[in-house]
């Protein structure tokens, strides 16, 4: 069953409507937030994100052992900030106990939504059997939704890719997994347009995803795959008949593409690109929240690998980007950017 040529094209009869992307209890004015990103989402991108408009953003992913344990999540790394709400946690594991323990830990520390990890391809993810491994295991997949929802009375999705690879039985299951997630109400579903196998290789697969609104149009299906350019994407949102998609890559060292894609979506004019003075902001904001969680030479190593991001907004992209790099403590940091934004 294929919808038609280029997806059931949405009407999108509530653009410009206030409420625009439901996950479950919780409505978001625009219909886009930020990915879970292992290794970067954590609470200094989360909250330049909603500086620039982003309206919910997904915390790292957690492992739901870790997570489950007494007192991991007393660390203030691992809990929500207080200004950021609403906010989601994004968990990982194979036991429907531990994710439901998991689940529940996390949204008493003030979590707003957790969303179930069926989709990274890390080879150390997958040797245990976690995350897109279990795309080859419907039941235990299906088992882990049933008990984290029963475990805890906020919105639960699904991050799923299109299946281990390409093979019809792999396709098959992933069908299999998005049916019966949709009987069982699941919040929303978010699914990278690529399989397992594919890591992010060549372009994601929205044709599936248009595939899967059109098949299940009552269910909340989100997109993820290449949302680099905020025009492109909203035209691709209509085109597909999506409810929303997620900005993943294209957020790191960018936070100015929440405000472009919110212009974009609202209709209005879409402001030029940070200048050098905004560019140092923000930068400076981001070292400082960065070094509000970590040590000094950790949190500046968290830094540094937005630098590649920060660095294509400047004039001088290579020389800013070898600087960036070199620089080891906070004051290297700002010596570096105050030569360069001034
Ligand atoms: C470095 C990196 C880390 C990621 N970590 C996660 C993660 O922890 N959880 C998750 O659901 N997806 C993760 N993803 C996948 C993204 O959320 C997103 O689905 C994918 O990058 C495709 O979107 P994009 O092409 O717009 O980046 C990660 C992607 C990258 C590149």
């Amino acid at each position: 069953m294929r919808p038609p040529k280029g997806g059931t094209p949405n009407n999108h009869k509530n653009m410009r409507n206030p409420l625009s992307l439901k996950l479950g209890a919780l409505t978001l004015d625009v219909p886009f937030f930020q990915a879970s990103l292992s290794g970067y989402s954590d609470y200094a991108m989360r909250r330049l994100a909603r500086c620039f408009g982003c309206p919910f953003a997904l915390a790292d992913m957690m492992l739901a052992k870790s997570a489950a344990h007494p007192g991991v999540l007393d660390m203030p790394c691992f809990r929500p900030g207080e200004d950021e709400h609403p906010v989601g946690a994004q968990i990982l594991g194979k036991t429907p106990a531990t994710m439901a323990r998991a689940a529940a830990a996390l949204a008493a520390v003030g979590y707003d939504l957790i969303d179930l990890n069926f989709a990274c391809p890390a080879p150390k993810v997958l040797r245990k059997g976690r995350g897109g491994a279990l795309l080859d295991d419907p039941d235990t997949v299906i088992d882990i939704l049933k008990a984290v929802r029963d475990a805890v009375t906020c919105p639960v999705l699904m991050k799923l890719r299109l299946g281990a690879n390409r093979k019809p039985e792999c396709l098959d299951r992933f069908w299999q997994i998005v049916t019966r997630a949709v009987e069982q109400n699941v919040d929303a579903l978010v699914i990278h347009g690529r399989t397992l196998s594919e890591k992010y290789r060549g372009k994601a697969d929205w044709d599936i995803l248009a595939e899967v609104k059109w098949r299940f149009p009552h269910a909340t299906i989100v997109g993820s795959g290449d949302i680099f350019d905020p025009s492109a994407t909203v035209e691709l949102l209509k085109r597909t008949g999506l409810d929303g998609f997620v900005v993943a890559r294209g957020a790191v060292g960018n936070p100015w593409i929440f405000r472009e894609l919110r212009c974009v979506w609202e209709g209005r004019p879409v402001p030029p690109p940070p200048d050098l003075a905004e560019q140092r902001a923000v930068m400076l904001d981001h070292l400082d929240w960065t070094l509000q969680g970590y040590p000094e030479l950790l949190g500046v190593g968290h830094f540094r690998k937005f630098a590649v991001g920060y660095a294509r907004h400047h004039p001088k992209r290579k020389q800013v980007l070898l600087t960036l790099l070199k620089a080891k403590t906070r004051a290297e940091v700002e010596a570096a950017i105050d030569a360069w934004y001034k």
